[in-house]
């Protein structure tokens, strides 16, 4: 191929794969390359084109880039198909850019496939025939997660693990037409997960099975499909193999399901791979990989387009034309084109900025299709720890398990939305995905709200943790389950770093450098531009030379060292990571599960002895190596940040008459406990105070009390009816003591400790905190002794909500007394009467150890709070939510749904 006009540089070599890179002359403002990979090893495209009459067009735009502004894209016709489709006149982005001219079928159809689904509890042998008799199956929507409905029991076969919820096999089945216009295109089913061994047949036909439940795939329907009368999809999920993880998984089809239409030329599923090599303030360099498949019989000649859209869908530079590659049938080709755009709008946890790419198939195959993504430098740097955009960022991290409490595995996008909005409030900039892969909407409103993920793909490899765990099927999966992983998620901006899995076995194991490169490479092969890490328990054993600790050959195969719980072996809870930094001065650090904080919110039942004015010993904390870790943090900047245990309380993991694990710093309704206060005074700079516990010790008066406090002001003065208790302050950091960062110069007071502490004889009254920052007092918090309950209060999340069968409110009950404090003891029994169009999905207070159901309308407050969770129906209308107690006033309020 000769080198072309305004290019050079341009080198080729055949037998079917590219290596040229085409650079321009000179260099414009929006500039780009193309390069492609073939996958198809075949004959050459010449003897294609001979056996398939196709002749190879010389185009005009063949191959070029074009430097095409914004501006000439909007006001003038450009000719470009690709650009042409994926503008309307007006000059908007359409989602959904008409086929290019030249193309086959239509637009790529991508719709819901989550309602109108029949669903069986328990084996229905048989039901994968399309005759089978399914009319009395309960009718259910997508996600459906059947452990969740409980009932709780001690004897449930997943025991504690499981939140004792019930398991075993649950079957689905939907019927569904396909209109005559989707015949000669493909069609397929995606499942973003389903809970367990999942099993799926189209009109009687097996289409495969999936061991692994948290993983994502999909199935072509295409040669079974009727296009007239009715089709039906059959899915069986067998969670009945018990243990078979270690926390609460869910069970069903728990994740959203898509139906697809393409043409039998298109993008290929998870196809598109956009990467930003190059990155600063005043341009970035954006890489774009796109894999097109071609499924029909024929050879097809393609090119593609890519736009790159801003927020607001406008062309944010040129659109890039590949050149035109002729794919053969059941081939698949590679594009790699790069973009160069000048003053880039960064995404950072700030500003959390998403382009789309835009992908025009055009020619012979006509397609669109939409990835997000942002434009970020991450580095790792063994002095700095983590840069984002060049600049330093400490990770203030929280570990998290998939559950949304009540709603379970199945959890509606915004209740995780409203848990990461509580979260970002705290300062949490860094999610761990404790130990699988989550649902792909986590992903978005996590590029959407600005944190990084470590995204985590395995808790065991082979060495199993529970009776059925995934290690049976590690050494037949774990490469596709993977590769599959690594594809549906790398485009998203907030996916820092990924985890080949937690507290491995295989970590001391003979095996376990060779099986760690195994993993390491397919991670690297399916991306190259993100670090792999693990959670690593075992490093500090090598200090005590009493146990086999992780050895550090196999360390040396991660990118980042990953460690959970430093401190856990040697007792350094003092020095946590330096003695491997002088061991391994090259190595780089991140702290993949460390200093749980967690307890039970509103509990003080372990105050101590009345009069000791000892620090309240919050059940289930491990609060002091928490301040002792971040004293450590706040000091040293090689760790690039730490992802405590756990950021929100999960179900699983419990010993009866608990559900779950309180390790979070926020209960299962997204309540705060006083932890969260902590990681808020250590992780934020906008004034707080937190002072507890709550001021209510009827027959306590006299007693001393311990009174807490966590603040990010330079000192805090307490009054207790109006009497001073005393200012105080930290000492730390010290300005100049341990000599590096000190991030904020604080006034020497009274304490190294990271929280304040006064010692108070009890009586009924007003606990007032004053803070203040740089001599100025910036902030105050009262806490009273309560009258008993008198009022309930309801709210909620949001006033509008969309009518989609999707979207849900949360109806926060607050007991008041009759002066409108929060009665912090209350455990009235609250009831939800709700009308309209919604549906009430799910109660809860927060208290583990409740045995109530979660499908009820009645919950009892726990220390003050309940909640209820409404999920919208398709009709536009109102949903009035009452609640109600005896003896209490009620309380009433009204959200509207609009479509
Ligand atoms: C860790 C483990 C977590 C959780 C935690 C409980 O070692 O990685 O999954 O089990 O212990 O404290």
């Amino acid at each position: 191929m000769p080198a072309r006009p305004g290019r050079k540089n341009a080198t080729r070599r055949l037998k079917g794969r590219w290596l040229g890179v085409h650079l321009p002359t000179k260099r414009p403002s929006v500039w780009g390359s193309t390069v492609g990979r073939w996958r198809y090893t075949g004959p050459a495209q010449k003897e294609i084109r001979a056996q398939t009459g196709l002749e190879h067009k010389k185009m005009k735009n063949e191959s070029r880039s074009d430097s095409i502004s914004r501006r000439s894209l909007l006001g003038h016709a450009v000719g470009t198909a690709g650009i042409l489709a994926a503008l309307d006149a007006g000059g908007q982005a359409n989602a959904q850019a008409p086929p290019a001219s030249g193309g086959r079928g239509g637009p790529r159809v991508r719709e819901s496939f989550d309602f109108g689904w029949k669903f069986f509890k328990g084996d229905a042998p048989g039901a994968q025939q399309t005759a089978f008799a399914d009319a009395s199956w309960k009718e259910v929507d997508l996600p459906h997660d059947f452990s969740i409905e409980g009932p709780f029991s001690q004897d449930a076969p997943a025991r504690g693990q499981g939140g004792f919820l019930p398991t075993g096999i649950g079957w689905y089945r939907k019927h569904f037409s396909i209109p005559e216009s989707y015949r000669g295109r493909k069609v397929g089913v995606e499942f973003d997960g389903v809970y367990q061994l999942s099993e799926v047949w189209i009109n009687g036909q097996y289409l495969g099975k999936r061991p692994y439940g948290y993983i994502g795939f999909d199935y072509d329907l295409t040669p079974h499909l009727k296009y007239s009368g009715d089709n039906v999809i059959a899915v069986k999920a067998d969670n009945s193999h018990q243990p078979n993880c270690r926390w609460y998984s869910g069970s069903g089809i728990y994740r959203h399901t898509w139906l697809l239409v393409t043409n039998l030329v298109h993008v290929a599923h998870w196809g598109t791979f956009v990467t930003t090599p190059q990155v600063d303030m005043g341009s970035a360099t954006i890489q774009i990989k796109t894999r097109i498949q071609n499924e029909g019989q024929t050879a097809a000649e393609c090119r593609i387009t890519s736009t790159i859209l801003d927020q607001d869908g406008i062309p944010a530079v040129g659109a890039q034309v590949s050149e035109s590659q002729i794919i053969p049938p059941n081939g698949e080709y590679e594009f790699v084109q790069q973009i160069k755009m000048d003053q880039p709008n960064l995404w950072s946890l700030e500003t959390p900025y998403l382009y789309k790419v835009r992908t025009s198939l055009m020619d012979q195959g006509s397609d669109s299709y939409d990835t997000a993504f942002g434009i970020r430098r991450a580095e790792f740097d063994v002095d700095r720890g983590f840069l984002l955009n060049g600049k330093h960022v400490r990770l203030n991290g929280v570990c998290l398990h998939h559950d949304g409490g009540s709603v379970g595995a199945a959890a509606p996008e915004r209740v995780w939305e409203r848990r990461l909005e509580i979260l970002k409030a705290m300062g949490c900039n860094s999610i761990r995905t404790a130990h699988n892969p989550y649902a792909p909407e986590f992903l978005d409103l996590c590029d959407k709200l600005g944190f990084m993920v470590m995204n985590e793909v395995f808790d065991e490899w082979k060495q199993n943790k529970t009776a059925n765990g995934y290690g049976q099927y590690f050494d037949e999966w774990s490469e596709k389950d993977i590769t599959g992983f690594v594809r549906r998620d790398r485009n998203h901006p907030s996916v820092l770093l990924w985890s080949a899995g937690n507290e491995i076995g295989e970590q001391a194991a003979a095996n376990g450098v060779e099986m760690v490169k195994r993993l390491v490479n397919i991670f690297h092969r399916e991306d190259p531009s993100r670090p792999v890490t693990m959670g690593c328990d075992r490093i500090a054993a090598n200090l005590t030379g009493r146990e086999v600790g992780t050895p550090p050959e196999f360390l040396a195969v991660l990118d980042v060292v990953g460690y959970n719980y430093s401190d856990r072996r040697a007792k350094r809870a003092e020095t946590y990571y330096s003695d491997d930094r002088h061991a391994f001065p090259q190595r780089k650090f991140i702290g993949t599960e460390n200093g749980s904080m967690g307890g039970v919110r509103g509990d003080y039942s372990e105050l101590g002895p009345a009069s000791s004015g000892a620090v309240p010993r919050r059940r289930g904390t491990r609060g002091t190596d928490f301040e002792q870790l971040w004293r450590f943090r706040r000091i040293y900047e090689y760790v690039s940040g730490d992802h405590m245990w756990t950021g929100i309380d999960h179900l699983g993991e419990a010993s009866w008459p608990s559900k779950g694990s309180a390790a979070g710093v926020l209960d299962t309704c997204g309540f705060e406990k006083d932890g969260y206060y902590f990681c808020q005074s250590q992780w934020t700079d906008q004034p707080m105070i937190h002072v507890f516990p709550h001021w209510n010790w009827k027959g306590k008066e006299g007693d001393v009390i311990p009174v807490l406090c966590y603040t990010n002001c330079d000192t805090v003065e307490l009054f207790v009816n109006g009497k001073s208790f005393g200012v105080q302050g930290y000492w730390f950091p010290r300005v100049g003591y341990w000599g590096q960062t000190v991030e904020r110069t604080t006034v020497s007071r009274t304490t190294s400790d990271l929280h304040l502490t006064w010692t108070v004889p009890y009586q009924p009254g007003t606990l007032k905190a004053v803070g203040v920052k740089d001599g100025k007092v910036v902030v105050t918090e009262e806490i009273a002794t309560t009258g008993e309950p008198a009022n309930i209060s309801l709210s909620v999340d949001r006033e509008v909500i969309t009518a989609d069968r999707r979207d849900v409110a949360h109806f926060i009950v607050k007991i008041l007394d009759a002066q409108g404090r929060i009665v912090p003891t209350a455990d009235n029994e609250v009831t939800f009467e709700m009308q309209g169009e919604g549906q009430l999905i799910g109660v809860d207070n927060g208290n583990l150890a409740s045995n109530e159901d979660y499908k009820g309308s009645r919950r009892k407050a726990f220390n003050g709070l309940c909640l209820a969770i409404v999920q919208s129906t398709a009709r536009p209308g109102r949903i009035q939510m009452t609640a109600t107690s005896p003896g209490l006033k009620p309380s009433s309020v009204t959200v509207a749904t609009k479509t």
